[in-house]
């Protein structure tokens, strides 16, 4: 064991050793100068995404999606974008009701989002009160997606123990078959939310380390917001 353990730790200091050799904010990194950015955040995530998916960063609408427990323990996920009101900086995301993030949201429905660009040097945050859409809303999330991806959302019970590999394709299977034979069938659990920001981070690097942090704060609950910079 001992032996192993030694092992083990030599093998984790040649890893970092080539973590540490690992380039960062390495590339040509775009200009961001905050003191233009629109007065609404939305405007500026609309923005940074669009350039994003104009230059072909790769999935640039996966973000991961931070929720707390009702005891307060933390998890994270990454998820799919599946809507923007850039006017109101508010974002829509879509996930089971019985998943750990869902009953996170159920208990407290509040959430963080970050998008992390590599390519860019650029990480956006927002974090805010998330309501449950209603069932139109679901229902047209839901039946916009191909049928393979709604097979996935009738396989098994997510978040929830698997036996196996066989057990996965049975149930595939049986998703496919039903998917074909109904195919406007919603599952009852399938949730979509909406995150209206509070607060939304933009974090430009640039490769001399002279980072910009743009915060801003909407003024209450209405539709202005306060700007500030943040020492990175
Ligand atoms: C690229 C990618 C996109 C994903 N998109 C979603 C999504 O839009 N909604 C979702 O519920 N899970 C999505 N997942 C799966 C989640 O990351 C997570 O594994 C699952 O939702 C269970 O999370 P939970 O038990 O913490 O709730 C995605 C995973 C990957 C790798």
């Amino acid at each position: 064991m001992q032996a192993e353990d030694d092992d083990t730790a030599a093998a984790d200091r040649a890893l970092m050793e080539r973590v540490w050799a690992a380039p960062v904010l390495a590339g040509e990194l775009p200009p961001f100068d905050p003191d233009t950015a629109p007065a609404r955040p939305g405007l500026l995530f609309a923005g940074w995404l669009g350039r994003a998916l104009g230059d072909g960063v790769p999935e640039p609408h996966i973000v991961t999606l931070s929720t707390a427990a009702a005891d307060g323990t933390p998890s994270a996920r990454v998820v799919m974008l599946r809507g923007v009101d850039s006017a109101d900086c508010a974002v829509v995301f879509a996930g089971d009701r019985l998943s750990v993030k869902g009953r996170d949201l159920s208990a407290r429905p509040v959430a963080a989002l970050t998008w992390y660009w590599p390519a860019y040097g650029r990480q956006i945050r927002m974090a805010g009160p998330v309501d449950l859409l209603g069932a139109e809303a679901t229902r047209q999330d839901f039946l916009a997606r191909s049928p393979l991806s709604r097979a996935a959302a009738f396989t098994g019970r997510i978040s929830t123990p698997l036996s196996g590999q066989e057990e996965y394709d049975r149930e595939r299977r049986a998703a496919q078959a039903l998917v074909a034979a109904e195919p406007e069938r919603v599952p009852p659990t399938h949730a979509v939310y909406r995150l209206r920001a509070a607060e939304a981070e933009f974090f430009q690097a640039r490769p001399d380390r002279s980072h910009a942090r743009l915060r801003y704060t909407r003024d209450g609950d209405g539709d202005g917001w306060s700007r500030i910079l943040l020492w990175p």
